[in-house]
């Protein structure tokens, strides 16, 4: 697996994929790939004739406490699995071949400002200009996101709309361990007792979703119920736990479809993200 480090290389192999009328997938990522990683990997690998893999943990998405230094990262491991599920290179930048004395960022309002962006206010500004600037690198075809980052796909469809992006956001599955569990490299901060622990999300959300399905129509009562399961898990403590419009991530008080379930919850230190959409 080629793996490449400069915004140059990258460029000059994407054009002469172009020359050829090739079409281009891009699957953007901080790496430590795991499963979830994989299927949205070989999806744009059946989609497109080539497909580049950003591997690249972005300084500016990460709060001043939050866990940039000791995000997992294993490029190795991630040019195996990037190999395996189809990729055709990995883009592999450092933080100096992507911001150099950087002024300009993307900002947007509202859909950031809600859900996650109320305790990581500078995160989806950090998520848009790296986004923007791999759009832009590699001018992709069709990008690939995870529905698990529900909030991070709506804002990155919003921002390709508002500022023109010629690119088609493919939004795929949220892919989950056995026993519920949804992917994530974060997962792997947990000890033996959180990583059980950490089951109350999945568990809370399924719930919800069968009050729903049984005709519940207040989002209130949906929501108690779901906060009731994680509060009754002593290692977990809720950030948040919302149901709203899927469409504009506004606060709904009525069951109505699309929504979006979305939750953040700390296990111990570990903040993880579930949820789930009904159409
Ligand atoms: O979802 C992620 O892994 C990141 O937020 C992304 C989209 C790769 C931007 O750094």
């Amino acid at each position: 697996m080629k793996i490449v480090k400069t915004v140059d290389e990258i460029r000059a192999i994407v054009k002469a994929w172009k020359k050829e009328g090739l079409s281009v997938g891009l699957v953007p990522t901080m790496g430590y790939l795991h499963e979830g990683h994989k299927s949205l990997i070989v999806r744009a690998s059946k989609e497109n004739d080539r497909v580049v893999v950003s591997d690249f943990v972005n300084p500016t998405q990460f709060g001043p406490n939050e866990d940039f230094e000791s995000y997992p990262r294993d490029i190795d491991a991630d040019a195996v699995l990037a190999q395996d599920a189809g990729a055709s290179v990995i883009f592999n930048p450092e933080a100096d071949e992507m911001y150099q004395d950087a002024l300009t960022f993307i900002d947007m309002n509202k859909i950031t400002k809600v859900l996650c962006g109320k305790t990581r206010p500078i995160h989806f500004s950090g998520v848009c200009t790296v986004v923007g600037k791999l759009f832009n690198i590699v001018a992709p075809d069709r990008a690939y996101f995870g529905q698990k980052d529900a909030q991070q796909l709506c804002v990155i469809k919003k921002m390709v709309k508002d500022l023109n992006f010629d690119i088609e956001i493919v939004g795929c599955p949220i892919i989950r361990e056995e026993d519920g569990l949804a992917k994530s490299s974060r997962n792997t901060y947990l000890n033996k007792e959180e990583r059980q622990a950490a089951l109350c999300l999945s568990k809370s959300l399924c719930e919800g979703k069968k009050l729903i399905e049984n005709g519940e129509t207040s989002t209130e009562k949906v929501v108690n119920r779901i906060k009731g399961i994680i509060e009754s898990e002593p290692l977990a403590r809720i950030d948040y736990v919302e149901i709203v419009d899927w469409n504009n991530l506004e606060a709904i008080d009525t069951v109505k479809t699309p929504l979006l379930c979305a939750m953040a919850v700390y296990i111990g230190k570990t903040r993880l993200i579930d949820n789930f959409i009904m159409e």
